[in-house]
This record gives structure tokens, C-alpha cells and sequence, in this order.
């Protein structure tokens, strides 16, 4: 009896301790592979199963989050700093509770920038982040020495790549990039655009491989998404392809890749292995540079 007591004590401690909100950055090698698709439809699936999420678009290229979401916005992250403006003027509200931060070419300089403004970005963004479950970072292609602070402080790094041989070498080479600079980041891979499943898992298992053999590095295999017409489709009429139609193959593969994600996560896993939380790691790489 006293036993039992005692656990249910503890599991109920457990559900009164928020659980750290987890950074996630989602990367590639070579560009065009389906990151922004990805981590939009990542984030909705995560937001319509009740987390709170706020995604951010580190990317300056093509395809930005809010023109995928037919949500242009003229509010950028440079004004954060020019006219110092609330981290809460520039978060912006998609659909399923979803919350964004649009890209600009201002995202980017917070890495380069000195350190008076650091400060004021992280305060800022800390100040928000306990709000949310998930910080999903979509990154551009290829990995830059400005980011890699970034990259460094995550718990976990998404690696997209395609079926095609240029793809996987160069995610091979951007894992290597941050992998010789910081040894424990958790990597999780995740094949796009596959003709069949098998070619898909095929390509997971090369590169989990290859990262095994050449680096001794053990990474996750997350899951395959397929080649599916629905994705040109839903980005002309900029919505994201699992509420364009949530019944396709691309949109009923993401569900199913992130329902399986989720049921991976074990309780306090984070404690485990990866202790300090995203905003100490960050502050302590950015103001020590
Ligand atoms: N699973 C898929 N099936 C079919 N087409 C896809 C798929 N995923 C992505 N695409 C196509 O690839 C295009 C590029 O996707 P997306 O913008 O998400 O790539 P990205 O990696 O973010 O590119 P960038 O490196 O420029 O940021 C999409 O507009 C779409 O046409
Ligand atoms: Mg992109």
C-alpha cells in the first residue's frame, strides 16, 4: 500500500513539473529537399495533438513559412531590435493553435550580431518559450559557421534527405560538420520525396551506415515521407499539405512519422541526455564567442 502511494506521489510531482520545452532544428545538405514543408507540417501535426508550438523560419531562401502558409508577414525579427519591438508583436498565429515567427534576412545576423543585442534576442525569446512543448528552427540548406551556435544548443537535430545520391552526401557532410565540433547532439534522420518505402528505408539504413562506420556515430532513423504530388499541389495554393487534404499519402505518412516520434519519448528523457535546458546552452555558446 505505502508503495503504491509513494508512485502514485511521484508520477503526480511528474505531471505538476513542466516538462523542458525542446528545441528542435531541422537541417539538410543540399536545398530544395522539403525542410520548410517538413517543419511546418511537423509543427501542425504536434499542435493538433495539443502541444504547444512556436516555429521558427531561419530561412532566407525560397518557400518561407508564411508565403506556405499564405500568411505574408511584414513584421521581421529586425525589428525586434530596431524599433525594440515585444518578441510578442512578431509571433504570429497559424492555423491549429500553431504559433510562427516569419523569416528575414534580420534572422540570420542574430549569430553575427554583438552582444548587447544577443542578450536583448534571448531574454526576449526566453521570455516566451516556457509558453510552448516544441521550438522547431526551420534551417536553410547547408550548414554555416553562424548557425552552428544554434545547431550546438538544440536537443535534437533533424537531417533531411532525399533518395538521390547528391543528397545524401551532403547531409553525410553537414552531420560530420557538426558532429566534429560537438559529439552528442542527437540526430535524427528522415528520408523525403521516396519513390517506395523500401527505396526510402533503403536510404536510411545507407546513411545510418555510413555514419556508423566512418564518424562512430549513432544516429536515429525517424521515418520516410513519400514523392507525393499533393505537396506542389498544396504549396500553389499555399497550404500546407495536411490541411490541404489530410488523407493523402505525404499527409497520413507525416501523422504516422509523428505519432511515432512522440511515442519514442520516454519520460525525462531530456534530463537524461541532454540536461541544461536550450536557453543556457545558447546564452553560454553566443556570449562566449
Ligand atoms: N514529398 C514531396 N513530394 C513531392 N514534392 C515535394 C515533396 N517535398 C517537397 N517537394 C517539392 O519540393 C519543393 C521544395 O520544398 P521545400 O521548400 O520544403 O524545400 P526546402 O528544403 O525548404 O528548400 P530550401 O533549401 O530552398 O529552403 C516543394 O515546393 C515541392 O514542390
Ligand atoms: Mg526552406
Amino acid at each position: 500500500m505505502r508503495d503504491q502511494a509513494e508512485s502514485l506521489r511521484l508520477q503526480l510531482s511528474r505531471l505538476n513539473k513542466k516538462a523542458l520545452t525542446k528545441a528542435i532544428a531541422i537541417i539538410s545538405g543540399k536545398g530544395g529537399v522539403g525542410k520548410s514543408n517538413f517543419s511546418l507540417n511537423f509543427a501542425l501535426t504536434l499542435s493538433k495533438r495539443g502541444f504547444h508550438v512556436l516555429l521558427f523560419d531561419m530561412d532566407i531562401g525560397m518557400g518561407n513559412i508564411d508565403i506556405l502558409l499564405g500568411q505574408s508577414s511584414h513584421t521581421t525579427i529586425v525589428d525586434l531590435f530596431e524599433r525594440r519591438i515585444s518578441i510578442q508583436e512578431l509571433i504570429k498565429k497559424g492555423p491549429s493553435n500553431l504559433s510562427f515567427i516569419a523569416g528575414g534576412t534580420g534572422l540570420t545576423k542574430i549569430f553575427t550580431m554583438d552582444q548587447e543585442k544577443v542578450d536583448y534576442f534571448l531574454t526576449q525569446l526566453q521570455s516566451v518559450s516556457e509558453q510552448y512543448d516544441y521550438l522547431i528552427f526551420d534551417m536553410g540548406a547547408g550548414i554555416s559557421e553562424d548557425r552552428l551556435h544554434l545547431l550546438m544548443a538544440v536537443h535534437e537535430v533533424f537531417v533531411i534527405t532525399t533518395p538521390e545520391p547528391t543528397s545524401i552526401t551532403d547531409a553525410y557532410a553537414a552531420m560530420k560538420y557538426i558532429h566534429l565540433r560537438k559529439k552528442d547532439i542527437p540526430f535524427y534522420l528522415i528520408v523525403n520525396r521516396a519513390q517506395t518505402n523500401q527505396e526510402g528505408y533503403e536510404t536510411l539504413r545507407r546513411l545510418k551506415n555510413v555514419m556508423r562506420q566512418f564518424l562512430g556515430k549513432e544516429v536515429m532513423k525517424l521515418g520516410v515521407l513519400p514523392e507525393d504530388r499533393a505537396v506542389s499541389k498544396a504549396v500553389a495554393r499555399q497550404t500546407p499539405f495536411l490541411l490541404f487534404d489530410s488523407t493523402t499519402k505525404i499527409s497520413r505518412a507525416m501523422i504516422e512519422l509523428t505519432d511515432r516520434y512522440l511515442a519514442d519519448r520516454t519520460v525525462g528523457d531530456l534530463n537524461v541526455s541532454r540536461p541544461t535546458s536550450f536557453f543556457a546552452r545558447l546564452r553560454q555558446l553566443l556570449l562566449e564567442r
